[in-house]
């Protein structure tokens, strides 16, 4: 493990190797149908794009869940009260953590964990700008991965997970339950999950939000494929790659995928791998929920709900839930 010096913070640093990703890449694009998982769309210039789909007119998500923390923050902060340590898996950039660490009451650290490495560091640096007497400890890993957290040196009455942005939604429910399992544990009996959950609605709403006009959604898919170019020696000609986004309505999600135009082979360090016409290759779902059905997901992995606070037109929810 390395410790890299930023300007105060320590990164904490677990990130993939080449290596992770080139075995996770190949075993995704054995499969029948092939994947592509989606931890590695996420390398600086994903980052970049994904913030920028987050900023599209048609992506309700993120603006939706930050309206609905400006309006219950007095709630969310009593709920969780002081001294709270904030961890917060794939934390990105973060206009909606300082929200709540700018209204929680005396928070006794924050910390960030994601895989692209320039933006956690670059987040850390302005998170110590902003508070400067918070613990700031930024860990680098894939959280869906074995890391360890950083101790914070500091009196920590209640550990909080914070998992805003539905990314909960990204993984199969059976996945989804280990994750929130994983959060329990963090938080430990005396702690609180705090996360984002996207809910169930007209699928003409939700369509649009993953793949907009503009065309960032389908840039950020196909940067995956510019990234395999790039680190893994491959050699995929991206114009004969498509992308679409529909809504599965029997599963309850949105299935994200990069469709082959034509008959093709690839090479990816060496290893060659046949796409047929209009083959797709899975690079992430997005579940959607209803209130009802993610109590129940919670009950599994041993967490009760309670509270739930949505929008007036109910396209979004932030839930808080304890371990049972
Ligand atoms: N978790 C969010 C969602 O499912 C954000 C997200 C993840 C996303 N991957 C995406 C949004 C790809 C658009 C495209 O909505």
């Amino acid at each position: 493990m390395n410790h890299r010096r930023t300007k105060k913070a320590t990164v904490y640093d677990f990130q993939p190797t080449t290596e992770t990703m080139r075995d996770d890449v190949l075993s995704g694009l054995a499969r029948d149908p092939k994947i592509l998982p989606s931890q590695y769309l996420y390398d600086e210039r994903g980052a970049r794009l994904f913030e920028r789909i987050c900023e599209t007119e048609e992506y309700y998500p993120t603006r939706t869940e930050i309206a609905i923390l400006r309006q219950n923050m007095d709630a969310i902060v009593n709920r969780i009260g002081p001294r709270a340590l904030v961890v917060e898996p794939g934390s990105g950039s973060g206009l909606k953590t300082q929200l709540l660490l700018d209204s929680l009451k005396d928070p006794a650290g924050y910390v960030p964990i994601d895989v692209a490495k320039q933006q956690l560091t670059d987040f850390a640096e302005q998170m110590d700008r902003r508070f400067p007497d918070l613990n700031v400890l930024p860990v680098c890993a894939d959280f869906t991965n074995a890391y360890e957290l950083p101790s914070c040196g500091s009196e920590v009455r209640k550990r909080v997970a914070y998992f805003p942005g539905s990314t909960i939604g990204n993984f199969t429910p059976e996945i989804a339950v280990e994750m929130l399992r994983h959060m329990g544990e963090l938080c430990g009996e005396d702690g609180g999950v705090l996360i984002g959950v996207d809910l169930k609605k007209d699928p003409r709403i939700i369509e649009p939000a993953y793949d907009d006009a503009a065309g960032v959604s389908r840039e950020f898919a196909l940067n995956y494929l510019v990234r395999l170019n790039r680190e893994l020696d491959a050699d995929f000609i991206l114009e004969q790659f498509g992308y679409e986004a529909p809504y599965n309505e029997a599963c309850d999600r949105i299935e994200m995928a990069l469709v082959s135009q034509c008959r093709q082979v690839a090479h990816i360090e060496g290893v060659s791998v046949t796409f047929d016409t209009n083959e797709c290759i899975r690079t992430e779902y997005s579940y959607k929920y209803s209130p009802a059905e993610f109590a129940a997901l919670a009950a599994q992995a041993g967490l009760t709900l309670i509270d739930v606070w949505t929008d007036p037109d109910r396209l979004f929810s932030v839930q808080y839930l304890v371990p049972q």
